[in-house]
């Protein structure tokens, strides 16, 4: 204050004793005609004490927000949410389990689509030391190309037109003491290829016009459904990549090489989809189940899933509380009839059978009109005319 009146200067924020107390003042001179008459100071905390629980609150206040931010990059699955009880799935798993408990090592998973791999990816995220720190997705496919670089490295304030005043953190820094999962990394461009093999053997970004290097603590699981060892063959993937993130590799398996599990996940479904679509399905037939198991699954977990789900609607439709094969449709199509070998039906009877089927689709397909039927099926009129009697199609 005495500082204010001698100087003429305003002072903000200083400490000030007063009847036995800190506080911190601020002082401004009161001038008239060029000459300080006087001093206005005011005390902005009555008490450091104050400041200090004002300060407190606030921390206390931004570890909300940061928790509550951070349930938005949590990883949603775990181990508990991979159904399979086969030998070549449960060895899958308990590898899986052991490289979560090494939470600086890096993770390529591969296998067909629907197979479970970002399941996966959660799961060991969620199974290691990482899993209160985020979990964060990047879809390398969903992302245009010009946008990834931003998207994963961030940029600075002002690094071009457009840009955010206060720049804006990447993917890489979000994801800061937890897991990045770089999803689909058969689809990133030769050019950022480069640039993450660079971030992956320094083990530091720097934001996009940016100059003061971030150092990284995360762990990065890439996935892919490609086959990354023949991309690297025909030169679409880089060498050198490919051996940054195939520290360990874990391979998913088809669905057809598993079909022992087919069961158990049918009935994983069954108890999902009877709460999620509030239905009350009891169970499925055997017989279903065994031409399920027949099929080939070319959409893996995730088209089991889905036709289990359609499946459900239909049956509840109908008041059925029973799975039979009539509700799973692409089983009566002409291209899909599970065929087993151990059947009692002898071989015409399965061809007549076939026969019947690929002919009722052909005549869907043609509305019922029979000579466009014979076309599709690449034979003549009064052959089908025939066939459609054998059969006992209605036709007019
Ligand atoms: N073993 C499993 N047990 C239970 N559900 C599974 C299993 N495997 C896959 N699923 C389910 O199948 C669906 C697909 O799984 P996910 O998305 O992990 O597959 P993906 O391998 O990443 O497929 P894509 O290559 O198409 O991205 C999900 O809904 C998942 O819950
Ligand atoms: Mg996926």
């Amino acid at each position: 204050m005495d500082l204010t009146l001698a100087s003429g200067e305003a002072i903000y924020g200083y400490n000030w004793r007063a009847n036995g107390r800190n506080m911190i003042a601020s002082s401004i001179p009161i001038i008239q005609d060029g000459q300080v008459i006087g001093v206005f100071a005011h005390s902005v905390f009555l008490d450091i004490l104050d400041a200090k629980e004002m300060i407190e609150n606030l921390l206390s206040q931004i570890n909300m927000y940061k928790r509550e931010i951070s349930t938005f990059h949590q990883a949603k699955y775990s181990f508990d949410d991979l159904i399979g009880s086969s030998q070549e799935f449960i060895k899958l798993i308990k590898i899986a389990r052991q490289i979560a408990k090494h939470p600086d090592t890096t993770v390529l998973i591969t296998g067909e689509s629907g197979t479970g791999k970002e399941l996966l990816a959660n799961s060991i995220h969620n199974r290691s030391s990482r899993s209160s720190r985020p979990f964060i997705r990047v879809n390398c496919t969903a992302i245009p190309e010009n946008l990834l670089e931003t998207e994963l490295f961030g940029y600075e304030e002002g690094a071009y037109t457009g840009a955010k005043k206060r720049g804006k953190p990447g993917k890489f820094e979000l994801a800061q003491g937890g897991t990045i999962f770089l999803d689909e990394i058969g689809e990133m461009s030769f050019v950022m290829q480069s640039k993450l093999l660079t971030v992956l053997q320094e083990y530091e970004v720097e934001r996009v016009g940016g100059s003061r290097p971030i150092i990284l603590d995360v762990r990065v699981i890439a996935a892919t459904n490609r086959d990354l060892n023949q991309m690297v063959t025909e030169g679409a993937f880089r060498q050198d990549l490919y051996f940054r993130l195939n520290v360990f590799h874990l391979e998913m398996i088809p669905l057809r090489a598993h079909k022992e599990d087919i069961a158990i996940l049918i009935e994983h479904f069954l108890k999902k989809f009877n709460v999620r679509l509030r239905v009350d399905i009891k169970g499925i037939s055997d017989k279903t189940i065994k031409s399920l198991e027949h099929y080939q699954w070319p959409g893996n977990v995730r088209e089991l899933e889905n036709v289990m789900e359609r499946a459900m609607i239909i049956a509840d439709m109908e008041g059925s509380s029973m799975l039979s094969r009539r509700h799973f449709g692409f089983l009566n199509t002409a291209f899909d009839v599970p065929v087993s070998l151990n059947q009692t039906q002898d071989l015409k009877t399965i061809t007549q059978d076939f026969e019947r089927q690929v002919i009722k689709r052909a005549m869907q397909e043609a509305n019922n009109d029979i000579l466009t039927a014979a076309k599709l099926l690449s034979i003549d009129r009064t052959t089908l005319y025939r066939k459609l009697k054998k059969y006992n199609f209605p036709f007019s």
